[in-house]
């Protein structure tokens, strides 16, 4: 896919003040750090369309983008992110469980995990609930540029031997650098794949 437009639409801090549901729709979702708003502006082209830290807990609103005038790419805030304080990540998770579970029009969450760390509970528990309800999902591996390719390969084996007790069938896993660009062609087809389903 080609992507020859995209604007910021706008943010959302709850769902009543989500875009109306009018397009295919694609959500980053992860740990908070791992690299979502970086992703989706490697995905568009753009550098600085999501806003992007090296702070933890940057993104704290639904943040959608229009692409080519007929989908969108919602950015959400992250997880697992202990300097928040306890409500306003109750807050958060409220929203993001919400929107996942409440977007008819949601196509695939890329669940962004960093390719760096062994399995965590949090990315764990996340992959637990899209399963649970029905959300269709891919895994997205972030960071493989600072990773050996080793160790990066350890970390999947474990995530599928994990997963693999509680799931019959894994879902897509995809791997990706915003930083070099590796995996931006393959998220783009699938994204195209679905969209022409
Ligand atoms: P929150 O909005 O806080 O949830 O974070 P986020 O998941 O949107 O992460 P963000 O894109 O802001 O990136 C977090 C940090 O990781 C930044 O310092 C980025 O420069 C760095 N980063 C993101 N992608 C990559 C990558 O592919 N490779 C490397 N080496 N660093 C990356
Ligand atoms: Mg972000």
């Amino acid at each position: 896919m080609v992507i020859k437009s995209v604007k910021f639409l706008k943010s959302s801090a709850e769902l009543a003040q989500l875009p109306p549901a009018k397009f295919p729709e694609f959500a980053f979702v992860g740990r908070s750090n791992v690299g979502k708003s970086s992703l989706i502006n490697r995905l568009v082209n753009h550098k600085n369309m999501a806003k992007t830290s090296s702070t933890p807990g940057k993104t704290q609103t639904i943040n959608h983008f229009l692409v080519n005038e007929n989908w969108y790419l919602a950015d959400l805030p992250g997880y697992g992110f202990a300097k928040v304080s306890k409500s306003e990540r109750t807050g958060f998770r409220k929203l993001m469980d919400g929107y996942l579970e409440k977007r008819e029009t949601l196509q695939c969450a890329f669940l962004l995990v960093d390719s760096r760390i062994t399995p965590q509970k949090n990315d764990l528990e996340m992959i637990s609930f899209l399963g649970r309800k029905g959300i269709p999902f891919c895994i997205t591996y972030t960071k493989i540029d600072g990773v050996k390719p080793m160790e990066k390969a350890k970390n999947i084996a474990l995530m599928k031997e994990k997963l693999s007790e509680e799931w019959d069938e894994l879902p897509p896993f995809m791997e990706t650098s915003a930083e070099k660009g590796t995996g931006i062609e393959e998220m783009l087809e699938y994204i195209e794949k679905i969209m022409k389903n």
